[in-house]
């Protein structure tokens, strides 16, 4: 909205005055764990608190400060110390200063023209990212997500598998995936998305950590081959959702290079172990993946959207994702090389790469190792608590930072315990004062925090067992 001398209105300035305060004070408050973590009201609630309605004229500025308050107000804290919840959390500033500057000068990566820096930003992260994943001449691209990744990983397999298949669709093949019973739902998805059929992804069982069993897997492929299919590619995941467990690469490498099957690896959860010597160990054999999808929207705290896909070979995104021509009014010739928007899915799409960049800068890499190791190692601690408390258990083995455990009180039944574990996580989240996920291993509820926020320490962790077995006895009375 123009001022009368053509710079910002008035409105516009209170605005953005008022919007920077606030900041300050969200920001200010962040680590402030007196402060509720949500007060998780009901949509019925929420509704009628806050009027949301557009209105015939637009609203003056007191009432969209307020309107800001009220959003901000009953926001999730996502950066609180007790938000343990999904797998992310926590505030990067640098990155939060990248959004701000990206959403300040709008744009769309899809050509170098309209995104010079920021292309140039982006293959500076696309190449370390895949320097840390072992791939030597490897291209990629920021995503949606890890799903939209994995969605891209089985992509490039059908185009392998079947070069035709860009233009003639599946044609009546039956192509068949193998991921672990423990893959996240985005497989699923993807499956659905690209015509293999959800019928035609084969759930391979895992050991009891986790992991996919490859003598499993080598069954399988046998298996479907016997019955006429066509195996195509594998998805091995590197920190699994709930339990945080890492497929074994080399073993799934052997036979997808035996079997000539495309090997995507979900690294959306696990990617971030590869900045940290010490941890790097977790994702052994990556570097023979033909894809990898890797969130630094989780582990490496930067604001959601930030996700990349990699491929180890140079040309496969620009051919898997070549839809002719018609695209000439945006992609030009004299630009192939250097335009980005020939490696995606999506026209236009955000700046993801700078706020990466700028927290990458801040940190640099060990500041990134650190910050894993300490994640691990508070991880560990948590565990050590649960595994000497008589009233908890854990309800699997650990690998990374997702915790899993179990009330079991004194003497409850099992049927009992379950019941009470299923409803600890509801009446934290009512109290309002911890985040964590409720889930199920093994057919059996459990209790999920994950230490992925900077701002957790041992304190915290204290304080969130103290919760869970307090809630688990009140429940238990
Ligand atoms: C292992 C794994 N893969 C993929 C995803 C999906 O990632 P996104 O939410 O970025 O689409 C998740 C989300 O938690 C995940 O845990």
């Amino acid at each position: 909205m123009a001022g009368d001398d053509g710079g910002l209105s008035t409105f516009d300035e209170r605005l953005l005055q008022g919007v920077f305060a606030r900041v300050w004070r969200h920001l200010g408050e962040m680590d402030d764990s007196s402060k509720p973590v949500t007060n998780s009201p009901g949509p019925e609630q929420l509704r009628a608190k806050l009027n949301l309605a557009i209105d015939r004229e637009g609203v003056d500025i007191e009432t969209m400060l307020a309107d800001i308050d009220g959003y901000l107000e009953e926001a999730v804290k996502t950066s609180h110390p007790n938000f343990m919840q999904p797998l992310w959390g926590g505030t990067s500033v640098p990155a939060f200063a990248g959004e701000i500057i990206t959403a300040l000068t709008n744009t769309s990566m899809y050509t170098f023209e309209m995104a010079p820096v920021a292309s140039l930003i982006e293959d500076e992260i696309i190449d370390t990212m895949s320097t840390l994943a072992g791939f030597e001449a490897g291209e990629g691209t920021f995503t949606t997500g890890g799903s939209n990744g994995n969605l891209l990983g089985l992509l490039c397999a059908r185009d392998r598998k079947l070069p035709d298949s860009r233009r003639e669709g599946l044609s009546g093949k039956q192509l068949v995936a193998f991921v672990s019973e423990e893959a996240h739902y985005s497989v699923e998805m993807a499956a659905n998305v690209l015509g293999v059929g959800l019928n035609n992804l084969i759930m391979i069982e895992c050991d009891p950590g986790g992991r996919l069993l490859p003598d499993m897997l080598a069954e399988a492929i046998a298996a479907e081959k016997r019955a006429g299919k066509q195996p195509f590619c594998v998805i091995a995941t590197s920190g699994t959702t709930v339990r945080g467990a890492f497929d074994p690469l080399h073993e799934i490498a052997d036979i997808c290079h035996d079997e000539h099957l495309w090997l995507h690896v979900d690294a959306s959860w696990g990617g971030a172990a590869l900045l940290s010597p010490k941890t790097r160990s977790l994702l052994k054999g990556i570097e023979r993946a033909d894809s990898i999808a890797w969130d630094p929207h989780k582990m490496m705290g930067i604001q959601i959207i930030c996700s990349v896909f990699l491929v180890r070979d140079k040309g496969t995104l620009r051919r898997v994702c070549r839809h002719g021509e018609s695209g000439h009014y945006l992609l030009h010739e004299s630009s192939t090389e250097i335009d980005l928007g020939r490696m995606s899915l999506q026209c236009a799409r955000r700046v993801d790469a700078v706020k990466l960049w700028l927290a990458w800068r801040a940190l640099g890499h060990e500041g990134f190792a650190r910050r894993i190791e300490r994640y691990l190692e508070l991880s560990e601690i948590l565990e050590a608590r649960v595994r000497e408390h008589p009233q908890l258990e854990m309800a699997s083995e650990r690998e990374f930072a997702n915790v899993c455990m179990r009330f079991i009180g004194f003497g409850l039944s099992e049927a009992v315990a379950d019941s009470v574990t299923d409803r600890i996580r509801d009446e934290i989240l009512l109290r309002g004062r911890f985040m964590v996920t409720k889930a199920r291993l093994d057919g059996r509820p459990i209790i999920r925090p994950v230490i992925t926020n900077p701002l957790v320490d041992e304190a915290v962790l204290e304080s969130l067992l103290k919760e869970i077995v307090e809630v688990g006895n009140d429940l238990s009375t």
